[in-house]
């Protein structure tokens, strides 16, 4: 029997193997460029190696794209095929793969919970699952999942930092902001080249409106998180996020375009991002140019591939508001005949696209089309399920924002004197918070 680092068996031919195996989780761990080399690196050594193809399957679904699932469903049989001396581990990340491809998120990440019972070192497990409580907006699992997991380890473990900044993001998610910062700060101690580490400790400082401490706390380590793969423009991104939020929007608009904005990305975090920037621009009464049309181009070839609500609802903004509204209608018009039609009852992404994904997607069409009206009566009954389509509370702060602007544009100045107030108790010191009390004041008065 082969082990890997953390001393779980590993159904494989070699130990020269698993080394590789645990090679690439690291680099996907650490949102390495290298990850796609080091999975193929892995698959040429030894094709039929079934966790080297479940990993393969895992990447091609973390891509969130549509497209992409059909590779998936390819990696996942053979890794079946490959697999039937292996081992009850191994086996439920295949079925947690399966789930995952049928749109069922939730049933992947129950999946992934189950290995952890039994095996709380299998670290791809924990950040898969990390991943699902995520993105189907369970804070207390993104906590709590790391809590279960953290004292079969010790911080001689390879991999111990990127459970604390996992556990830091997770008591950030929650509140819990001064736990969150030390266990932040103390994964970075231990391993600088973290980036979820530098993003929870950035969370951090985003809730507690620490802005000049975020921009020092992102610019001291770029020379660590530039590196990284594609999620360095997010870490970018909520640097400029500190500039807006102390009243900076200029500076905030320099940064859009010098280090997250790439036009030949077609990663839907990078896309996310860049939306939810320039919306924010816009409310700072910053002229965005023709920037909205620039990621509207680029969204129009990727409409019908996702499988997220988070990515719909930054998708139809971003469509509407750069010109291509038919492309964003069209996405809910399919979004609608998939959930008329659903006979699967696991599909979490249409389970809150019911409840809440579609109707938030129409209120961002509507929105930038200008119908304020429209977009608040449908954003207010479901404001507080908006949680439902993951992604961080800094992330979600966006509909918040465009809530407030919609409820005022629409003359609806009690809802938005109202929103305002919660907004205010929550969020004092805050540029946003101060341009859209002043606008509501001024249409009140
Ligand atoms: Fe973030």
């Amino acid at each position: 029997m082969i082990f890997n680092q953390a001393g779980l068996a590993l159904s494989c031919d070699s130990q020269a193997t698993a080394g590789l195996f645990d090679e690439t989780v690291n680099a996907y761990l650490g949102f390495s460029l290298d990850t796609g080399k080091h999975v193929k690196a892995l698959l040429t050594a030894e094709p039929q190696m079934p966790m080297a193809n479940v990993l393969m399957g895992y990447f091609y679904q973390l891509m969130g794209s549509r497209n992409l699932v059909p590779r998936a469903q390819k990696s996942l049989a053979a890794a079946r095929q490959h697999g039937q001396s292996a081992t009850a581990r191994e086996r439920t990340h295949m079925d947690a793969l399966d789930a995952w491809a049928r749109d069922d998120l939730r049933g992947a990440t129950a999946h992934w919970e189950s290995i952890l019972l039994e095996q709380p070192r299998d670290i791809l497990a924990i950040k898969l699952a990390h991943f699902g409580h995520f993105y189907l907006g369970d804070p207390l699992n993104i906590r709590d999942s790391l809590a279960r997991v953290l004292p079969h380890w010790s911080d001689q473990d390879s991999g111990y930092g990127f459970l604390l900044s996992m556990y830091a993001f997770g008591l950030e998610e929650t509140g819990d902001y001064g736990k969150a910062e030390a266990q932040g700060r103390r994964a970075i101690d231990l391993n600088r080249h973290d980036p979820w580490g530098v993003h929870a400790v950035a969370h951090v400082l985003e809730m507690q409106e620490r802005y000049a401490e975020g921009i020092e706390w992102i610019d001291e380590l770029e020379e660590a998180w530039s590196t990284a793969n594609n999620f360095r423009y997010h870490l970018a991104w909520h640097r400029a996020l500190y500039y807006l939020d102390r009243d900076e929007p200029e500076r905030a608009l320099q940064l859009y375009d010098e280090t997250t904005w790439d036009p030949d990305s077609r990663e839907y975090l990078d896309l996310c991002n860049d939306v939810a920037l320039l919306a924010r621009l816009d409310l700072a009464g910053i002229d965005t140019g023709t920037r909205w049309n620039a990621v509207a181009d680029v969204l129009s070839q990727h409409s019908q591939v996702h499988i997220m609500n988070f990515i719909d609802a930054h998708y139809t903004l971003g469509l509407t508001a750069g010109g291509k509204s038919a492309a964003a209608e069209q996405m809910m018009a399919s979004l609608e005949s998939e959930l008329s039609e659903n006979k699967n009852p696991h599909d979490s992404y249409l389970e809150v696209a019911a409840r809440v994904g579609l109707a938030l997607s129409t209120a961002m069409i509507a929105y930038a089309n200008g119908r304020f009206d429209r977009a608040v009566e449908l954003m207010l009954p479901i404001r507080y399920d908006i949680q439902l389509i993951g992604g961080s509370h800094a992330q979600r702060d966006l509909f918040a924002q465009l809530l407030i602007d919609a409820a005022i544009k629409a003359d609806r100045l009690r809802v938005a004197r109202g929103l305002l107030a919660e907004r205010k108790a929550l969020k004092p010191n805050n540029a946003a918070t101060e341009r859209l009390q002043t606008r509501v004041l001024a249409a009140l008065a």
